[in-house]
């Protein structure tokens, strides 16, 4: 069966069994809270919760759709036998028209019958979370004759939520053998018992927020096309599908099988990308498809001038998928093509004449170069080779943030409305040369306020802090005055970690976890679901100082230079007053 044929079958055989066939939504979602159509599930989130009703908008409880989805999380190992960024995810859905018994009866039906393939075992829930084991499932599967059912945690068989909050609940999944002799998951079945009101990143880290039943529980599943035509087709990974060796063939031999995936894959995905209205930009779902669009230019470029891959495989992108994704326009996916290879092929030249100068590539050199000529990571990384062998992600984003936070903190003068280049409530710039100083005094007051814990004692807690040019002002909770030699100690301690040049960097974690770290907080403040951490020391566990917070801060202690306290002062019941300043 050819992959057309494994769509229009799935598809036909829930129609045939009272399901309403859905088109695909877009891979730009209505939900702002995530980036691109990762599931398809995500179209259908108010019908799981009750705000909207499956019978009058389709006519029935029960539906199905082939969903275009991109998932950015593996895109480095996009290259390998089985990722990829572009994908299609096969579905069945029930918002309260049916449960574990039809869902699961139904997918055992499809893939031994329709597809004739054999199941070589399941996963259920084993419980876990509050919430109990899967037996359900597992007689079920019994009653069908398949035994083999495994038991498996919360990392692995509980779906969701998808974005800040949303439906979610225990899955059971159908693993099928390929022509390798491996064992691979193929449909994973979700039972959307529950609403959870976070992340699930909230979910799993253990957050006081409390999973709730949803009134009428709800199916949702999710088949990836792609796995499903490499089992079908008894062949070894999913490049060697009808989906992609036509797509292969267009390209020059000289380029290694790697090199096809990666093209193959990308050029899927920007196709599909650009015809839901996405365009190259830095930002969100605009930097993705921007990423990979270079990605593919660089290729072209590689292999020649005369080269144009993207142009010849578009055309078949398009044609193979048309008649299912009606929304795939051809013109404009060239024409957004065009336009990006032509702005981006003048600084990738001059990018890489400056590449060939650079002997180690380091994250801030690599910064440089995707800042001046817009050359990304993946093709810092690959264009290198040696060269860039110390340059890793981790480093670069942090640049990357580093950067960002600078930018966003400029602009937010043009929002605020009072002058200032930077009015955070606690940091106030009114030009560069004043932010750079406040970066430096921001960065100060972290390190002042952990020198007068290791001083006076850690029941002391930040009140208020004000940071202009000028000075730091630091207001905190403690009893009596702070003696003169006391503040000797405090402003000793202060320098001595500005001349150890300690590393500060921050850590973006789910705010359960980094509660964990121990970084101090504002008890009364309310925080987003995910915050950051900075830290003052080589790592968030050994540093000296760590607090929620979102910068800007400096990149090494020794910025900041020598620090004077020049005034400490009593500012209400119980709370002191203390100002800090830069020497020069
Ligand atoms: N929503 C189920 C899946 O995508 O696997």
């Amino acid at each position: 069966m050819n992959s057309n044929q494994i769509r229009k079958q799935f598809l036909e055989f829930f129609k045939m069994r009272g399901h309403a066939v859905v088109p695909s939504s877009s891979l730009v979602p209505d939900d702002p809270s995530v980036l691109l159509t990762t599931a398809g599930m995500q179209q259908f989130k108010k019908y799981y919760t009750g705000e909207a009703d499956a019978l009058k908008d389709f006519g029935s409880l029960n539906t199905a759709s082939a969903q275009k989805s991109f998932r950015t999380s593996d895109i480095d190992e996009v290259g390998d036998e089985s990722h990829l960024t572009f994908f299609e995810m096969l579905g069945n859905f029930s918002f309260g028209g049916y449960f574990k018994t039809e869902a699961i009866t139904y997918a055992h039906e499809f893939i031994t019958s329709v597809m004739k393939l054999p199941i070589s075992y399941v996963t259920i829930f084993g419980g876990s979370h509050g919430v109990v084991k899967d037996e359900e499932s597992r007689a079920i599967w019994n009653s069908l004759g398949i035994t083999d059912v495994r038991e498996e945690g919360i990392d692995d068989v509980f779906w969701g939520p998808t974005g800040s909050s949303g439906p979610c609940g225990p899955t059971t999944e159908i693993y099928c053998r390929n022509s390798m002799g491996q064992d691979i998951e193929i449909w994973n079945i979700v039972f959307n018992e529950f609403f959870y009101p976070g992340s699930r990143e909230e979910l799993l880290g253990g957050s006081d927020k409390k999973l709730q039943r949803l009134s009428s529980p709800g199916v949702d599943t999710g088949m990836g096309l792609e796995r499903l035509a490499m089992i079908a087709q008894g062949v070894p990974t999913i490049f060697d599908t009808d989906l992609f060796r036509d797509l292969f063939d267009t390209f020059p031999s000289e380029l290694d099988e790697r090199d096809h995936r990666i093209i193959a894959d990308h050029a899927r995905g920007a196709c599909f990308l650009i015809s839901d209205g996405v365009r190259p930009s830095n930002k969100d779902r605009g930097y993705i498809l921007r990423k990979i669009l270079r990605r593919l230019i660089v290729f072209e470029h590689r292999a020649g001038e005369a080269i144009n891959m993207f142009r010849a495989v578009a055309p078949l992108i398009v044609g193979a998928y048309h008649g299912a994704y009606p929304d795939l326009h051809l013109d404009t996916i060239l024409i957004e093509w065009d336009k990006e290879k032509a702005k981006f092929l003048k600084t990738l030249k001059l990018g890489l004449k400056e590449l060939g100068k650079i002997d180690a590539i380091d994250a801030r050199s690599a910064f440089r170069l995707y800042e001046s000529y817009g050359l990304p990571y993946e093709i810092l990384k690959e264009m290198g080779g040696e060269r860039a062998k110390a340059l890793n992600r981790i480093d670069f984003e942090r640049e990357f943030a580093h950067h960002q936070e600078i930018s966003r903190a400029g602009a937010e003068k043009k929002f605020g409305g009072h002058g200032l280049l930077l009015d955070t409530g606690e940091l106030k710039a009114k030009d560069a040369q004043e932010l750079a100083i406040v970066t430096r005094l921001h960065t100060t007051t972290h390190i002042l306020q952990q020198a007068l814990r290791s001083v006076l004692g850690t029941e002391i807690s930040q009140a208020g802090s004000d940071i202009t040019a000028e000075r730091t002002r630091f207001d905190f909770t403690f009893h009596r005055k702070v003696t003169p030699d006391e503040i000797a100690s405090v402003e000793t301690l202060i320098n001595e970690v500005v001349r150890k040049d300690m590393p500060v960097s921050f850590q973006e974690l789910p705010k359960e976890e980094a509660q964990k770290t121990g970084a101090l907080y504002f008890f009364r403040e309310k925080y987003p679901d995910c915050v950051k951490v900075y830290y003052i020391g080589e790592s968030l566990d050994s540093a000296f100082s760590k607090e929620f917070c979102g910068g800007p801060h400096v990149r090494h202690t020794g910025e900041i230079g020598p620090v004077k306290i020049i005034k400490e002062e009593s500012c209400g019941a119980g709370i002191r007053r203390i100002r800090a300043v830069l020497a020069h």
